[in-house]
């Protein structure tokens, strides 16, 4: 196959990476993708940098076998704890939803104070705070785990008063602090962004990566020339999703959030593709 037009691979733990492929969709049409949800294994945010890793080396391992010219790890807790290790080990292009997301929270701010709310590990690795001190040292940066908004949003509670509840407590003290920017620092999280805008108020922006990260994956692709010059037609297997259990329910979900056709799921054995480093 030529590699150009090859798909793009994109994973999440669950059905949070499917806001990143509804950008990548948006941003570059034409583009295939095959995505994996790690469904039988999700959260990644309560688990460990090692665990998160070998998990990620599966994922990274079963995507290659189908053939992908580039990876999108749409997972921020899996692109703070494993991203760079892995990245040295495929020879295709990597990229992650943690730096796009903190250049633009580090241009958006106005008044210096940034909250960034994700998983345990993602807040507690501390890589949003190192990024955008890197782009702006002087903005103060406020980082909030919330790990229960990941399975109110796998469980499809996007707009109910549970969900609204517990972001009022996670939400409180960022609004105490008086941040002018919010990122979505979970790829979760923005299936949930108009009951978090609602709490935080009109005047916070909310930064979502995904935007930012397919805007990185289209520029990286021309940059490479890797865009896929040939026509590409919805059916066709243009959008493939795998999951590692529940198929019928990440079906159901996706369609429910991505308008391209109808989807179907697949259930593998992640395990499998246990990767040789
Ligand atoms: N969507 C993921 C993230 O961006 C992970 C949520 C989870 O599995 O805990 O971090």
């Amino acid at each position: 196959m030529n590699h150009k037009n090859a798909p793009i691979g994109v994973f999440d733990s669950g059905v949070g990476g499917l806001t990143v492929a509804r950008e990548i969709m948006r941003q570059i049409p034409n583009e295939k993708i095959v995505y994996f949800g790690d469904t039988a294994r999700v959260p990644y945010g309560s688990k460990s940098k090692e665990t998160v890793t070998r998990y990620s080396r599966q994922i990274v391992r079963f995507l290659q076998t189908q053939q992908v010219k580039a990876i999108v790890v749409a997972c921020n807790t899996a692109s703070a704890y494993a991203l760079d290790e892995i990245e040295k080990e495929v020879d295709i292009p990597m990229i992650g939803v943690v730096k796009p997301g903190a250049k633009v929270a580090a241009e958006t701010t106005v008044n210096g104070k940034i909250g960034v709310i994700g998983t345990e590990g993602t807040i507690g690795s501390n890589i949003y705070p190192r990024y955008i001190k890197e782009i702006n040292p002087k903005v103060s940066v406020v980082g909030k785990a919330c790990p229960l908004f990941t399975p109110l949003v796998e469980e499809g509670l996007l707009q109910d008063p549970v969900t609204d509840e517990i972001a009022k407590r996670y939400l409180a003290e960022l609004i105490d602090i008086g941040i002018d920017t919010l990122i979505l620092g979970c790829t979760h999280y923005p299936l949930i962004r108009s009951t978090l805008g609602r709490i935080v108020g009109e005047k916070v922006n909310l930064v979502n990566p995904a935007y930012e990260t397919a805007r990185e994956l289209k520029e990286l692709l021309v940059a490479e020339n890797m865009l896929n010059d040939e026509e590409t037609k919805l059916g066709d297997n243009k959008y493939r999703f795998f999951v590692s259990d529940g198929a019928e329910k990440f079906k159901h979900f996706a369609n429910s959030i991505i308008k391209y056709g109808i989807l179907s799921a697949k259930t593998i054995h992640i395990e499998e593709y246990e990767a040789q480093v």
